[in-house]
């Protein structure tokens, strides 16, 4: 046989190995963090707020610091990810960052530093008593055809040791504590925030803080959730009556819907919408004859 055929063999027989699959898609995702992780140091991310490559790059060498020594439910690449979003919010769209749902605070102490680069708050929220409710449930997960199963108290850090992670590993200067159910603690918070990252992982706590915190974005404002697989938390963000009721305004969308975005090969569990502005095209260019870009 031409050793032609033999290799075409050689890769039937590997293609059909389990084994050499775990180790395409290990492979695929280590070159896609590579390439994400990559663009986050090379290009100018946080130049508006004096942000160097080497900068970024110690960025991400803390962000895998604090994910290796905190619990944490989100990886450092997600933390990138957050991190290259809230850089490129420019310095005049004023407003703070808020986490809502942060377990031992893994995530907030990455944002805390992306806080303390480009001078804004963070506003650290949860129950610190874990997941509300009084009974195990359920959700589907259509996109890999499995449920995930969440317990009430589950996901249960403390105030001190959430407080006591970011002084280690982040900036606790910049962090303002909200301490409660959701419901009770964000209806109090009144001043313009620019990005919010929920990871509330239940459907009525994602309500929650929705109802509070979408007011208080500007137009450009934009809300990441770590939950883009539940499809009962991506439902309200096309529940058109919701959001008329609400804000008396469409629903906005979501992107990642049900797969993630795609910061990871097969799927993730990052996705976002962003609030835009239907009244006005004020400070936009017209790129094609029917399609429009921000001017910066
Ligand atoms: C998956 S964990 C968050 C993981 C964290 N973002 C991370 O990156 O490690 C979900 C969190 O949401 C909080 N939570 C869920 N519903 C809540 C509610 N209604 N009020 C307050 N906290 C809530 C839980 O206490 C828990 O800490």
């Amino acid at each position: 046989m031409k050793p032609r055929y033999l290799s075409y063999l050689g890769y039937r027989l590997l293609r059909r190995s389990a084994r050499f699959q775990r180790f395409v898609a290990h492979f695929a995702q280590l070159a896609l963090e590579s390439y994400l992780i990559q663009d986050f140091i090379n290009r100018p991310y946080g130049a508006a707020y004096g942000l160097s490559p080497d900068d970024r790059a110690r960025m991400v060498a803390r962000f895998r610091h604090i994910v290796a020594m905190v619990p944490s439910g989100t990886s450092a690449l997600f933390h990138t990810i957050l991190a290259r979003e809230i850089l490129s919010l420019p310095p005049t769209m004023s407003g703070d960052v808020i986490e809502c749902g942060v377990w031992k605070g893994a995530c907030s102490t990455s944002l805390s530093l992306v806080c303390q680069a480009t001078g804004r708050r963070l506003f650290v929220a949860d129950s610190f008593q874990g997941l509300p409710g009084s009974a195990p449930y359920r959700y589907p997960v259509a996109h890999l055809q499995s449920y995930d199963y969440l317990e009430p108290g589950q996901f249960r850090g403390t105030q001190n040791e959430v407080r006591a992670n970011i002084r280690d590993y982040g900036c606790l200067e910049v962090c303002s504590f909200l301490a409660g159910w959701f419901a009770d603690t964000l209806p109090q918070l009144d001043t313009p925030l620019v990005f919010a990252f929920l990871d509330a992982d239940l459907e009525s706590s994602t309500r929650d803080c929705l109802r509070s915190i979408w007011p208080l974005l500007p137009t450009g404002g934009l809300v990441y959730t770590d939950d883009a697989a539940n499809m009962e938390v991506v439902r309200i963000f096309f529940d058109d009556p919701w959001w008329q009721q609400q804000f008396g305004e469409p629903a906005p969308g979501f992107i990642g819907s049900g797969s993630g975005l795609p910061v990871l090969p097969l799927s993730s569990t990052l996705g976002y919408t962003c609030k835009q502005s239907r009244e006005t095209l004020d400070g936009w260019r017209r790129v094609y004859n029917h399609s429009f870009l921000p001017l910066q």
